[in-house]
Parts: structure tokens; C-alpha cells; sequence
């Protein structure tokens, strides 16, 4: 990609790096996750480089219970980075100019959650945010910005799209990593097949993916929400809701026209799951052929074991498999074998694989698996959909046009 990155960017400058901190919270105490580890990589070399270094992240939404000051995060991010990180309590007022002007080489603050201020959130473009108070304040202070929250990238908003154009702007190593590894489905040509786990419970999203890549993948491994609402497609009673939730119902309404097309004009990419797994009445884990399916008279929670070894095969053996969704609920354990089978196959593998989206990404961790089995395991959620769907991300178009690429 034609962006210039942390390679290109002269020692010992001042720099404004926006990182994506925005992590799960439990009654108050953020979630320690991938984001502050691959961030703090970034923030590394910039420390390496003798660069003063300010930080911009956001932290939720106003309104939200997770809106919060970044205070947590400076402290999970010093304990990655093994470096001192000094919080500060303002984003672009005196106190946090003030911080700004004292950093020498090497030091490092997080300015306050930048979602706080009125100027950040406004979906704009560009040039209008350049012209915002946060950018006219900030720009000026730094000799350089760095552009690391490619999972914010989707969105237009001040710190994202407004101080990359008013300032010498850089790409920063997660932005690189995750751009390049969520766009090689799309743009790489592999020498073997190419799969796609299409699981989880947002249908929209992966039906969205599955219609923008159905001439790049040669197999979409079925499971999840996704997989019963293509069962239902084919005529079986399931993708409904049988309790008082609405899960299926309105995603079935959402997405059954395209669903149907896929399954017309794609038969042979769509790999249906042929078991599926359920509680039975002493709540242990219990299975049923689709062959066999009447009535919809449980929830179902997984594929069952002979889809798990059959997508276990073809994952294993393709080229490369992106994974979006999980095949079940693999939260609970009993309901974890599908999505965890599927997963240790594409590990051991030799092929290239890209595994996306918060929650599917969870499992390696919590089922003990080697992060570094994968290529990639993307930290974005809303920007690995666009990246998938070939959906431009004004966060990296900005950085390619502020350099010419
Ligand atoms: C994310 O966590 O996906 C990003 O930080 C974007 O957050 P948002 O969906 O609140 O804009």
C-alpha cells in the first residue's frame, strides 16, 4: 500500500498517534484485549525512535455505560509496553497543551478520550474536520501524526479523517498489518482454494460479505445463525425463533432474498452444515442429523461433530481461509467444538489465514490456541466487514491520499 509508515517517519520528531483502545468493560473495569498489545507495538517504536509521543483513543460512546475516561487504558497499555504511560486528564484544552509542550524524547501521555469533546464525533469529511477547534488545536503541536486505528477507520470523525489532512501524516504497524491482511482476500491471488468460515449471529453483515466475495471464495463453511437461516433457505424448520427472542425472525425478513440468490447462483461455493448440536433435557450436549430435522423444538448451539471434521478438512486444506462468525456458541464450552475443531485445523495448516471480528477472535484465547498459528487475527470489528466487502475505510484513504498513493 502507498502510505508511508513508521519506516519513513525521521527520528526524534513530535508525534500524534491515534490508537483504537476501545475495549469491553465489566461494571466499570476496562478489559484487558489484543488491542493494547498490538498498539503498544507501535507506540514501542515510537518511543524507540526518541519521538515525544501523544496518544488519541477513544473509549465507547456518550450515552453508553463503556463511555469512559482513559485513564484504565494508560495503565494497561504502560504494563504491554513496559514504559511509562502519563494519563492526562484533557484532550486539547491548557492542561493537555501543557503536557504536550513538556514531553522530552522518548515519553509518552494519553490525551483524555477524545470521543469527550463536541468535535470528534460528527460524521464529516475531511477537510471540514480539518477545520475543526480539536485539529486547529492539535495539529500545531506535533511534527507528525500516525494513523494506527484502522478499527475506527470506518468512521469519519475528527481525530480519524480531520488531523490527518492538517498534518504530515503516517501509516502506524497496526494499520499496516491489519490493512494488508484484511484486503488480501479481495486483492491476492492464492494458489489453491480460498474459504470463508461464514458463522455468527449478525447475518447482515455476513451476507454482505459472503454477496461481495462470492466470485473470490470457493467455499463458504456454513454455521451459526448464518448457517440455520440458509437451512430454513433449503425448506428445513429451522432459522426461526422458537422463544420470545428475536434472533432469527427479523434477520430472516432482512436477508432471505439474497440468501436464496447465493444459494441459486452459487450452489457449489455453499458448504451446508449436515449435523447440528443442541441441549437435551438433562442439559448435556446432544446432536441431530439436518436429515432428521421436523419441527424446530430446540435452540441449536453448534454444527455437530461430522460437519465439524468435514469443515475441519476443507479449512484445512485450502489456501487460504478467512473466518467471520463463529460456528456456535462457543462461549459455553459444551457448544464450543465446531468453532474451536475449525480453528486448530486452519492453525496447523500451512495456508493463509486471516481469523476477524471480536468475538470469533475471543476463542483463541479463551481455548488456549497460538495466536501466532495465524497470519492474522484482526483486532477490527466493523472494519474487517468493510475491508471484506471492498468497502473503502476513510481512515486509510486519507493516509494514501495525504501521500499521494
Ligand atoms: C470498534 O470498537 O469497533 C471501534 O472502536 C469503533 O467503535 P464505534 O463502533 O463505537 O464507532
Amino acid at each position: 500500500m502507498s502510505y508511508r509508515t513508521l519506516d519513513d517517519l525521521e527520528r526524534g520528531q513530535r508525534v500524534l498517534a491515534r490508537l483504537d483502545l476501545n475495549s469491553p468493560v465489566s461494571v466499570g473495569v476496562v478489559q484487558d484485549n489484543r488491542r493494547f498489545s498490538r498498539h503498544a507495538e507501535t507506540v514501542a517504536d515510537l518511543v524507540g525512535a526518541d519521538h515525544r509521543v501523544a496518544l488519541l483513543a477513544h473509549q465507547g460512546r456518550p450515552g453508553r455505560d463503556t463511555f469512559l475516561p482513559l485513564e484504565q487504558h494508560a495503565d494497561i497499555l504502560a504494563d504491554h509496553l513496559d514504559h511509562h504511560v502519563e494519563y492526562v486528564h484533557d484532550t486539547y484544552g491548557q492542561q493537555a497543551r501543557d503536557a504536550i509542550e513538556a514531553l522530552d524524547p522518548g515519553e509518552v501521555v494519553l490525551l483524555e478520550n477524545v470521543r469527550m469533546t463536541d468535535d470528534e464525533l460528527p460524521e464529516r469529511e475531511p477537510a471540514a474536520h480539518a477545520d475543526s477547534e480539536l485539529v486547529r488545536t492539535l495539529a500545531p503541536l506535533f511534527d507528525a501524526y500516525v494513523g494506527d486505528a484502522y478499527s475506527a477507520a470506518h468512521r469519519r470523525h475528527a481525530s480519524i479523517v480531520g488531523l490527518p489532512v492538517a498534518m504530515d501524516a503516517y501509516a502506524g504497524r497496526v494499520m499496516v498489518n491489519e490493512y494488508e491482511a484484511n484486503t488480501a482476500v479481495a486483492s491476492r491471488e492464492f494458489d489453491g482454494e480460498v474459504t470463508m468460515v461464514a458463522g455468527g449471529k449478525k447475518a447482515t453483515d455476513v451476507v454482505d460479505v459472503m454477496t461481495a466475495l462470492r466470485d473470490r471464495v470457493d467455499n463458504f463453511l456454513l454455521g451459526g445463525v448464518v448457517g440455520e437461516l440458509f437451512l430454513r433457505a433449503v425448506g428445513y424448520d429451522v432459522g426461526r425463533d422458537i422463544g420470545e427472542e428475536d434472533t432469527y425472525e427479523s434477520q430472516w425478513r432482512a436477508n432471505c432474498d439474497r440468501i436464496r440468490d447465493l444459494i441459486q447462483n452459487h450452489p457449489s461455493d455453499l458448504v451446508f452444515p449436515s449435523d447440528l448440536a443442541y441441549a437435551d433435557e438433562s442439559d448435556e450436549r446432544a446432536e441431530t442429523t439436518v436429515a432428521d430435522l421436523r419441527n424446530k423444538d430446540h435452540d441449536y448451539r453448534d454444527i455437530g461433530g461430522d460437519t465439524a471434521s468435514q469443515f475441519a478438512d476443507i479449512a484445512g486444506s485450502s489456501a487460504a481461509v478467512f473466518v467471520k462468525g463463529a460456528l456456535g456458541v462457543f462461549e459455553d464450552e459444551r457448544f464450543s467444538n465446531g468453532t474451536v475443531d475449525v480453528l486448530d485445523a486452519i492453525g496447523r495448516s500451512s495456508g493463509f489465514s486471516v481469523v476477524g471480528g471480536g468475538d470469533t477472535s475471543r476463542a483463541i484465547g479463551m481455548y488456549g490456541m497460538d495466536e501466532a498459528a495465524f497470519s492474522h487475527v484482526s483486532i477490527a470489528g466493523g472494519a474487517y466487514i468493510n475491508a471484506l466487502t471492498g468497502t473503502p475505510l476513510p481512515g486509510v484513504e486519507v493516509l494514501r491520499r495525504e501521500t499521494g498513493g
